[in-house]
C-alpha cells in the first residue's frame, strides 16, 4: 500500500488532561464517543456512532495487537495497549487504551475504551515494535512516497 497524502504524516498529540473514552457493543461497533475523541479523530459524533471501531484503525498496527485485544476480552480481562489510529483526514494519534467490559446486574452489555497520551520515547519504542511484528508477520509494509 502506498500513501501520498502527506496528511498521513501528521501528528495529532492528545492533550494531557484530556481523555478519548468509547463504548462499543459485543461486536464492536460504537455506541459512544465523547466530544475528545470526536476532536482528536476529527469525526462528527454521527459519523462514529454505529460504525466498527476500526475506522480508526491505523495500518500501522499489527494484527496481533487486536487479536490480543478481543482475546483479553473474551476472557473477561482488562486490556491494556498501546494503540496508534487513523484520524479521519489520514494523520495519526497515539493512546494508551485501556479496554474492559461494561457489566449491568452482573452480565456484560458492551465494551468500554480510555485512552490518554504516551510520551515521544514510547511512540518511538511501540513504532518499531509494530514495524517488526507486521514484517514477521507478512502484513501490510509501509512505503510513503513523495510527489
Ligand atoms: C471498546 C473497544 C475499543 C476499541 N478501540 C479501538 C481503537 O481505538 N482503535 C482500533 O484500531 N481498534 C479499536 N478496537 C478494536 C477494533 O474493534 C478492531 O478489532 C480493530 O480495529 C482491528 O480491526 P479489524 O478487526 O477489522 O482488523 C476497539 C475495540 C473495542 C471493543
Amino acid at each position: 500500500m502506498e500513501y501520498n497524502e502527506s496528511e498521513f504524516l501528521i501528528e495529532t498529540e492528545v492533550p494531557a488532561e484530556e481523555l478519548i473514552i468509547s463504548r462499543t457493543d459485543l461486536q464492536g461497533n460504537i455506541t459512544y464517543a465523547n466530544e475528545t475523541f470526536c476532536e482528536i479523530s476529527g469525526y462528527e459524533q454521527d459519523e462514529l456512532l454505529g460504525k466498527p471501531h476500526n475506522i480508526v484503525r491505523h495500518p500501522d498496527m499489527p494484527r496481533e495487537a487486536f487479536r490480543d485485544l478481543w482475546q483479553t476480552l473474551q476472557e473477561k480481562k482488562q486490556w491494556i495497549g498501546i494503540v496508534k489510529n487513523m484520524r479521519k483526514d489520514k494523520g495519526f494519534y497515539w493512546v494508551k487504551a485501556i479496554v474492559s467490559g461494561v457489566y449491568k446486574k452482573g452480565e456484560l452489555v458492551e465494551y468500554k475504551s480510555l485512552r490518554t497520551p504516551i510520551d515521544y520515547e514510547t511512540k518511538l519504542h511501540y513504532q518499531k515494535l509494530y514495524d517488526t511484528m507486521r514484517k514477521e508477520n507478512n502484513e501490510l509494509q509501509r512505503t510513503v512516497v513523495y510527489k
